[in-house]
C-alpha cells in the first residue's frame, strides 16, 4: 500500500485565519463592532505562556481585540472569580478563555462555570457540554472542532455510519470529539487506559482519534488499512540523533508505521496542534455576533 496522505493541518489553519480576518473585517465596517477575546493566565507554566503569547499575536493579526490578563500562581479562587465577572459584564469582551491547568488550590470546574457561557469560547461550561450532548446550539471546544475540520477536509462532509475510535476520554478532547463525531452521526467508541484489547478497537476504527498523551503508542499494526487517523498527541522526547541533550515533538501515534498504513494521517507538529488557536479565533467571531445579534458572516 502507498504512504498515507498527510493531512496538512497547518495550511487548513491558516486558511481559516485568512477567512476569520475576512470576517472580522465585514463585522467592523457593517456593524462598527470589534470582536475581543481575553485571556487569563495564571502562574508562570512555559508552555501555557507560549500559547497565550501566539493566542495574543494572531488574535490582533485577524483585526480583533486581544486583552490579556496574567496572576500570579498565587491568586485566590475568588480573586480569579471576580476577574472573570469583571470580563463577563465588559462590553468590548466576546470571549473569555482561562488557560489550563490552573495551580492546585484553585476549582478549576468552578472558574471554568463561572464565565458566561455565550463567552465561553473554549465551550468547556457545563451549559455548552450539555447543549453539545442534546444537539442545541452551543459554543464548541476547540481541539476537537478543529480534529473533525480536518476529518472532512479527508473524507469529505459526509462521515454518516463510518466507525469512529477516540483513545482518551478527557473533558478537553476525547469527550467532546466522540461528541462531535456522534453528531456526524459516526459509530463511536472512546477507548481508554482500562480498555481491552485496544489494539483490537483501534483496528476496527475508519476514523482513529488519538489523544492519551502517551508518545508514539499507536502502532501501525492497530491502523486499520485506509484509515482516517488524527493525532492530537504533543509529546516531547528525547532526540539524541540530534544532538546531546536536544527533545523534539512527537504524537501519540507512531507516524511512520501507521502512514504505511493509514489512507490520511495529521503529521506532529503541523496536524491538529496549529488548529486549535485558529478554531478559538472563529469562535470568537461567532460568539461576538451571537452576543451582538448579528448575522454570522
Ligand atoms: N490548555 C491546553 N489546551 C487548552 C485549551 O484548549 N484551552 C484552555 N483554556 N487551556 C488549555
Amino acid at each position: 500500500m502507498s504512504e498515507a496522505k498527510r493531512i496538512d493541518g497547518k495550511a487548513f489553519a491558516e486558511n481559516l485565519r485568512k477567512q476569520v480576518a475576512v470576517n472580522v473585517k465585514k463585522i467592523k465596517t457593517e456593524h462598527s463592532i470589534t470582536p475581543g477575546l481575553a485571556v487569563i493566565l495564571v502562574g508562570d507554566d512555559p508552555a501555557s505562556q507560549v500559547y497565550v503569547r501566539n493566542k495574543g499575536v494572531q488574535t490582533k493579526e485577524c483585526g480583533m481585540n486581544s486583552f490579556e490578563f496574567k496572576m500570579p500562581d498565587t491568586v485566590s479562587e475568588d480573586e480569579l472569580l471576580a476577574k472573570v465577572e469583571a470580563l463577563n459584564a465588559d462590553a468590548l469582551v466576546h470571549g473569555i478563555l482561562v488557560q489550563l491547568p490552573l495551580p492546585d488550590h484553585i476549582d478549576e470546574a468552578r472558574v471554568i462555570n463561572a464565565i458566561n457561557p455565550d463567552k465561553d469560547v473554549d465551550g468547556f461550561h457545563v451549559i455548552n457540554s450539555g447543549r453539545l450532548a442534546t444537539g442545541q446550539k452551543s459554543m464548541v471546544p476547540c481541539t476537537p472542532a478543529g480534529c473533525v475540520m480536518l476529518v472532512k477536509n479527508a473524507l469529505g462532509d459526509d462521515l454518516s455510519g463510518l466507525r469512529a475510535v477516540v483513545v482518551g476520554r478527557s473533558n478537553i478532547v476525547g469527550k467532546p470529539v466522540a461528541q462531535l463525531l456522534l453528531n456526524e452521526h459516526c459509530t463511536v467508541t472512546i477507548a481508554h487506559s482500562r480498555t481491552k484489547d485496544l489494539a483490537e478497537e483501534c483496528r476496527r476504527a475508519d476514523i482513529l482519534v488519538a489523544a492519551v498523551g502517551r508518545p508514539q503508542m499507536i502502532l501501525g499494526d492497530w491502523v486499520k488499512p485506509g484509515a482516517c487517523v488524527i493525532d492530537v498527541g504533543i509529546n516531547r522526547i528525547a532526540a539524541p540523533e540530534r544532538g546531546e541533550g536536544k527533545m523534539r515533538l512527537v504524537g501519540d501515534v507512531d507516524y511512520d508505521s501507521a502512514a504505511q498504513v493509514a489512507g490520511s494521517i495529521t503529521p506532529v507538529p503541523g496536524g491538529v496542534g496549529p488548529m486549535t488557536i485558529a478554531v478559538l479565533l472563529a469562535a470568537t467571531v461567532t460568539a461576538c455576533c451571537r452576543i451582538e445579534g448579528i448575522p454570522e458572516p
